[in-house]
């Protein structure tokens, strides 16, 4: 048994991919949106879609911020306020240039005093409970290591660790080391986050860090959405049950984005091939060639059925 959050995922886990998920797979505690930030001083249209709520969520949802500076940190505080959250997370990782260079995501981890304002703009906020999303730093570890002293004195629900530098971006080594030593001066709840993609993997991090509160699951995830459900029942799914899932779960997908996006057949189809990036990897390449290539949603719905053997 592990508690096992979904990683935000911009371009990925947007609310419909999170409400079909926990419909149809579950086994998530919760489901972080995509970072919301400030842009040319207002919010993305996109982002206020995505945070939106009815009340009928199966999904229990986190939203995220981006900041750079209190100013902008209250900004989207109170956006999530307003619409009614009363968690929020930070994100201190992000890799983006574009936001690196902003000092925002992991181009705030070099700057300790910034970080440390933006931070403490939680105080403000006390009707909501923070978590903080962070790596180990933008060029060097020890910009996290630097930091923890501060991270340990807020009122932090959680911290969740991806053990890469910035510079990194997804890629390259997993530093267990520096996470090792991350989680022994942590005195908040720590979550694991980084390439994790099965049920052994889980394993290995839960033996090798047993005080850890949970563990985040991004790609693993998305390419076999059955994962988190697996974890927490300690059974696994026949052939079968996976293929009848995700035969709902592409169907729910596919109805949903029809339904919002405006932009027609050529929209829809492009929305669905993004699904491909992550599901299935170990599926026939010939297939999965085929239904990333199909150049229109009759072929594309034949390439799918030919590919889960339906
Ligand atoms: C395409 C993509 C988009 C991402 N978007 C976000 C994001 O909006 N917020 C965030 O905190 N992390 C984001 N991440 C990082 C993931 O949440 C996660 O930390 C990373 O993928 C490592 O975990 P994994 O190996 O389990 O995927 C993104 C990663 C990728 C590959």
């Amino acid at each position: 048994m592990a508690v096992i959050h979904f990683a935000p995922l911009q371009g990925y886990t947007d609310s419909v991919y999170r409400e079909a998920h926990a419909r149809i797979f579950g086994g998530v505690d919760a489901y972080y949106t995509p970072f919301v930030r400030i842009e040319k001083g207002g919010f993305r249209n996109k982002d206020l879609r995505d945070i939106a709520r009815d009340g009928s969520e199966r999904a229990h949802v986190v939203p995220q911020l981006i900041a750079s500076t209190p100013d902008e940190f209250r900004l989207i505080a109170r956006l999530f306020q307003e619409h009614g959250y009363r968690e929020a997370d930070i994100n201190l990782g992000c890799p983006f240039p574009m936001q690196v260079r902003a000092h925002r995501g992991s181009g705030l981890l070099p700057y300790p005093e910034e970080a440390g304002s933006l931070l403490r703009t939680i105080e403000e906020f006390p009707d909501i409970s923070f978590s903080v999303k962070t790596r180990l730093g933008w060029e060097r570890a020890d910009e996290s290591f630097a930091l923890l002293s501060l991270l340990n004195k807020l009122p932090l629900k959680h911290i969740t660790l991806h053990p890469r530098l910035g510079i990194q971006q997804y890629k390259g080594a997993i530093d267990w080391e520096g996470f090792a030593r991350f989680y022994e001066g942590c005195e908040l709840p720590l979550y694991y986050n980084g390439d994790v993609a099965g049920l052994e993997a889980i394993r290995g991090v839960k033996e090798r860090f047993p005080g850890l509160a949970g563990i985040m699951l991004g790609r693993g995830l998305l390419a076999s959405p059955w994962l988190a459900a697996e974890c927490v029942s300690g059974q696994l799914l026949t052939a079968d049950e996976r293929r009848d899932k995700l035969v709902l779960f592409h169907a729910s997908l596919m109805d949903e984005y029809a339904a919002r996006l405006e932009g027609g057949e050529h929209q829809l189809l492009a929305k669905m091939k993004t699904i491909w990036d992550y599901l299935l990897p170990e599926a026939d390449k010939r297939l999965r060639k085929k239904v990333l290539k199909s150049a229109s949603l009759t072929s594309y719905q034949s390439a799918v059925k030919e590919l889960l053997s339906l």
